[in-house]
């Protein structure tokens, strides 16, 4: 399959042709890329199992991972979700269109295909302008996983869609890099108190605030456990870079000198080696590679940069990289969880 790239800004995307192409390429079961506030998606109809097997195949993801249905406007979720509680309308009230996906009861409508076996739905009504515009023009419900293979760091640029996925699907658009950078923060509404299952830039505190109370999977502190976690995503390796990447936590100074001695260590092995941290600390590592996340403390710059730079450090071929560890509250919650999976839990406290 060729694909085909088209450029559209949030302020032209609607009623634009290319969102037309776009939208006729949904509706008669084919897939587009595409741009969201938090990663690209890769979108099929959400209606049509067919698209969903599309999606599957694409991503080379397991068919038992449930995908997120994309809406464009509130009133569509109660086609595709059925005894909505009145928590899904308090948070959509404050938080949609947004990077918010919340887990409802499914109707009939939405095919098991979609939901990967399950008799519920993840529904999510994203901010960004040219999502909206192709949801409407391709029906209204679009189911988007990710953009990315499955296991790598979900598309925060175009060109890495490019790189994953070229070939496989019908259309990319090239919104230019999205400005969240990490999923969604997901929560469960079915059962008894809603639930925190992926952290996201929407902060446990804001959810809080809004309802009053709420639980969290244990899962997503990143810990070692046998529990399993409760969004079928969130068990599967991600993100990982090829070469071997450890958290470091702890005071400034120690983190700076553990990460120092381990490079020189590594370098010694004849090994290409990488660092993850602030600009501040930056100039301190002596390692082939100084990958930079922003100010510190700045973990909205730190979102949108380290899907970015986990790729950047397999392009570069980097073998053992050390990352500075964020704190685990608001923002920080979302970067640790994706920054342990990469890591595959490696973390050294110091
Ligand atoms: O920001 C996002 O959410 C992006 C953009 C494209 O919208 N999408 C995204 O989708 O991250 P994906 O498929 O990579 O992650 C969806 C997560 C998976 O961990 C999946 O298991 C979980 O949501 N999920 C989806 N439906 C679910 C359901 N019914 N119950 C529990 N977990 C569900
Ligand atoms: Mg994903």
């Amino acid at each position: 399959m060729k694909t085909e790239y088209v450029f559209l800004t949030e302020e032209t995307a609607e009623n634009s042709g290319e969102i037309r192409r776009a939208g006729e390429i949904i509706k008669s079961g084919g897939l587009v890329a595409f741009p969201t506030e938090t990663v690209y998606g890769l979108g099929g109809d959400a209606l049509n199992p067919a698209s969903s097997a599309k999606i599957y195949a694409a991503k080379g993801r397991p068919s038992d991972n449930p995908l997120i249905v994309h809406i464009a406007d509130l009133k569509d979720a109660e086609f595709i979700a059925e005894d909505i509680p009145d928590a899904f309308f308090k948070l959509a009230d404050a938080l949609w269109p947004g990077p918010l996906t919340m887990i409802v009861k499914k109707s009939g409508a939405v095919p098991y295909e979609t939901t990967g076996g399950l008799d519920t739905v993840a529904i999510r009504f994203p901010s960004n302008r040219i999502a909206q515009a192709l949801i409407r023009a391709g029906g209204g419900f679009i189911a988007a996983p990710s953009a990315n293979r499955s296991g790598r760091p979900s598309p925060t640029m175009a060109q890495y869609c490019r790189e994953d996925l070229d070939g496989l699907v019908e259309m990319i658009i090239d919104g230019g890099q999205v400005g969240i950078g990490v999923e969604s923060t997901i929560v469960d509404l079915t059962e008894g108190e809603p639930t925190l299952l992926r952290p996201g830039y929407v902060t446990p505190g804001m959810l809080k605030e809004i309802l009053g109370g709420l639980s969290v999977d244990p899962t997503i502190y990143g810990n070692e456990t046998s529990a399993r976690p409760k969004a079928p995503g969130m068990r599967y390796r991600h993100y990982a870079p090829s070469g071997e990447l450890t958290i470091v936590e702890g005071s400034t100074e120690n983190v700076v000198s553990y990460i120092n001695e381990a490079v020189l260590e590594a370098k010694k092995a004849g090994k290409k080696t990488g660092v993850i941290c602030a600009e501040e600390t930056a100039p301190l590592y002596g390692a082939d590679r100084v990958f930079i996340t922003g100010k510190r403390g700045d973990e909205e710059a730190a979102a949108r940069e380290l899907f970015r730079i986990l790729r950047m450090s397999d392009d570069e071929h980097l073998e053992v990289i050390y990352a500075e560890a964020f704190g685990s509250e608001g923002l920080g919650l979302a970067l640790m969880n994706r920054m342990i999976k990469a890591a595959g839990h490696r973390i050294v406290r110091v």
